[in-house]
């Protein structure tokens, strides 16, 4: 099969070349392959570490090319949406069928690939967060693929959704657009409390935003773009003026379960327009080392997708 293999020689360290089919588990599908989005954290850091010849990419839409041999997930011909911790960038890729989602036919696999890594992570931290409707939610890095994602769902699920960017003049409109009810230029700018906060940034976002919280209030860490470490001031733990339980949560969506049914919910919004992912950048997948390139120098604000001929 073709693949993006890593190759450090080549532009982002990224070429176009033949790779061995996978050999599908027993619980997994064989999967043809016809979008993947991008997503930092894999060209940050998997992309950086990987051996030469490695085949990487967590998000894929596509086909079921072969049912799993087990008999679990969707038959033969279902058009899908999967999630990996490898392997997106392919033609073919096999998947555990915990991690794959059913998508509507006609969907635009390039929407539909924005999905997993991006999507359910939103989601499942505004799980964490807990009841949000009628609740005040802030999202850090707001801008980005999962945090697009959380403003919308935050307002789907009836928030008072405050966005953070770096760049309110820029971003405002969009974010906005996405359901945001105000956008501010971070945590520091936000002038009353918050119930809860889905942090994509960390540092001293986090810690700012942590501040926020009003008691009972969760901050889910789940993103630590800004590669800072987090540093409280004296006092900024403690529960008195009526700031009693208020909880920080780390967060890794691999570690969560039953996430086929969640790409599943999203697939569907998507498809139906009711959730929007932005989408800054897309091409054919020879394109790769540009897309890359843009999201490493955070001129890329949103998915970027690879369609996979
Ligand atoms: N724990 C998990 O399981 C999990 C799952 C998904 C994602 N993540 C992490 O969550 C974060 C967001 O993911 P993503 O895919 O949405 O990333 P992304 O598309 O790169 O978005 C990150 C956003 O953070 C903001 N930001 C603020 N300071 C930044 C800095 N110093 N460098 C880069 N961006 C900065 C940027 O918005 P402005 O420029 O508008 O400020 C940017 O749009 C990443 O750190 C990712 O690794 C973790």
């Amino acid at each position: 099969m073709r693949a993006l293999l890593v190759d450090r020689s080549a532009p982002a360290g990224l070429r176009l070349g033949q790779a061995p089919d996978p050999e599908p588990a027993p619980n997994q599908a064989l999967i043809r392959v016809t979008a993947t989005s991008l997503n930092y954290g894999e060209v940050r850091f998997m992309l950086q570490e990987a051996p030469d010849g490695a085949v990487l990419g967590w998000d894929a839409a596509g086909v079921v090319e072969r049912a799993a041999a087990d008999g679990s997930g969707p038959a033969a011909g279902t058009p899908v949406v999967t999630l990996g911790v490898a392997g997106a960038w392919a033609e073919l890729r096999a998947v555990d069928t915990d991690w794959i989602g059913t998508v509507p036919a006609g969907a635009d696999p390039g929407a539909v690939s924005t999905v997993p890594v991006a999507g359910a992570s939103a989601l499942r931290a505004l799980h964490r967060v807990g009841p949000i409707l009628g609740r005040r939610i802030l999202v850090t890095g707001a801008t980005g693929g999962a945090g697009r994602y959380a403003v919308r769902l935050a307002r789907l699920g009836g928030a008072h959704v405050i966005a953070s960017t770096g760049d309110p003049d820029k971003h405002g409109d969009s974010l906005r657009a996405a359901g945001a009810h105000e956008v501010v230029a971070g945590p520091q700018a936000v002038g009353e409390p918050v119930d809860g906060v889905v942090d994509m940034v960390g540092g001293q976002q986090l810690v700012d935003a942590y501040g926020l919280l009003a008691q009972g209030g969760t901050l889910v860490a789940v993103g630590h773009s800004a590669h800072q470490g987090e540093n409280f001031p004296f006092g900024a733990l403690f529960a008195d003026n009526g700031r009693h339980d208020r909880s920080i949560v780390t967060f890794s969506l691999p570690e969560c379960s039953g996430l086929a049914s969640d790409l599943t919910w999203l697939a569907h919004r998507v498809a139906a327009g009711e959730l929007e992912p932005q989408i800054s950048w897309r091409g054919g997948w020879g394109g790769a080392a540009e897309a890359v390139d843009a999201l490493l120098q955070r001129r890329l604000h949103g998915k970027a997708i690879l369609d996979i001929a």
